[in-house]
């Protein structure tokens, strides 16, 4: 059992180890109980009214921001929206300068995406009030992470976790492709194998953090849960999820591989190696999607495919984890209660 963020002085999520077991769990659960409530799109509560959210967003987004956007809103709270390039940031405004500005305006919480590894808990720390992580260079991405794994909880609700964080099956999922660049990749990784299961990371030697060995060991830390592979075709027989990374070019100096068509070629996921994956997997894309390089079109088309159900589940988790923060999960719990038995009865 890990320390509840309840005893830390300012709370926040930055990364998901900072959430204790049950606290991991119950934002699963609720986010899965809400996702249904809030699909026929008139739900609206004044669980965060009074609260002012900012989206300091210093790094493009299309999901992470308009799903936090929209939580917010749906709980009733101010938003205000930061954006890098229209902002004093580009007259040399430093990141502790536009903390310090936006704590003045009584801004209650933020969530925070930027390139670099750090600098949501940097934030934090200049504000003093409770930071969401949406994104900080490699290193996490929490809330993508909990909204991959509610989405499967969705299909398979025998992987929700009880109140304790015990799942009662262990599954196994491989995240394919980019590992090394990749945030989402390592909080999956935390979140999944603190769950209990078993994940094999799969992609090119290039693209897998090094060395792969002794990166493998340090994160399984003896559980034997933690596996690497080079190999797409072997494992995909064996797998019960898989999630497939975008290349991420942006943050790539040297080229991966000697042509692109290698890398799709070995590691693209097809109609071919659809059929080999068993028939009750689910596959998995954070997304943005890298359209005929991680996967392709058949992959879009087969019912296993839950990109876009992973984007509807990211409003409710982002719902979630801002009523978690501003310490008013009990309000929502009473609102979701009330909600399913209006449209459940
Ligand atoms: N998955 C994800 O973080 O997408 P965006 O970059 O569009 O927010």
């Amino acid at each position: 059992m890990q320390t509840s963020i309840l005893t830390n002085p300012v709370r926040g999520i930055i990364t998901l180890a900072e959430l204790s077991d049950s606290e991991l769990a119950e934002i699963i659960r609720l986010s899965v109980q809400l996702r249904p409530i809030i699909e026929p799109g008139n739900y609206q509560t004044d669980v965060l009214k009074g609260h002012s959210v900012s989206l300091m967003f210093f790094e493009n987004s299309t999901r992470t921001r308009m799903s936090f956007e929209l939580a917010a809103k749906l709980l009733g709270a101010q938003v205000l929206n930061f954006t890098e390039s229209t902002t004093s940031v580009k007259k040399g405004e430093t990141l502790k300068d536009t903390a310090f500005t936006l704590q003045h305006m009584g801004i209650s919480m933020s969530v925070i995406r930027h390139p670099h590894p750090g600098s949501a808990e940097e934030y934090m720390g200049y504000t003093g009030k409770p930071v969401l992580n949406g994104g900080d260079g490699a290193h996490a991405h929490p809330t993508q992470a909990l909204l991959d794994y509610a989405s499967v909880c969705a299909l398979h609700p025998d992987m929700l976790p009880d109140v304790s964080g015990n799942v009662a099956v262990q599954k196994h999922i491989a995240i394919v492709g980019d590992i090394a660049h990749s945030r989402v990749a390592r909080s999956n990784l935390l979140l999944w194998t603190r769950l209990g299961h078993q994940v094999t990371l799969v992609g090119p030697q290039t693209l897998l953090p090094q060395p792969i060995d002794q990166y493998v060991k340090e994160v399984d830390n003896q559980r034997n849960l933690v596996f690497y592979a080079n190999n797409l075709d072997t494992i995909l027989p064996e797998l019960d999820y898989i999630m497939m990374l975008r290349v991420q070019l942006e943050r790539i100096a040297e080229p991966i591989m000697p042509a692109g068509r290698e890398y799709v070629a070995r590691f693209g996921l097809n109609q071919k190696r659809l059929v080999l994956l068993p028939a009750n997997a689910l596959i998995l894309h954070p997304g943005p999607v890298n359209r005929d390089v991680e996967v392709d079109e058949s992959v879009y088309l087969d019912k296993r495919c839950l990109i876009n159900m992973q984007v509807g589940y990211g409003t409710a988790v982002r719902m979630v984890c801002l009523a978690f923060l501003a310490g008013r999960l009990n309000l929502l719990k009473a609102n979701i209660e009330q909600n399913q038995k209006t449209v459940y009865s």
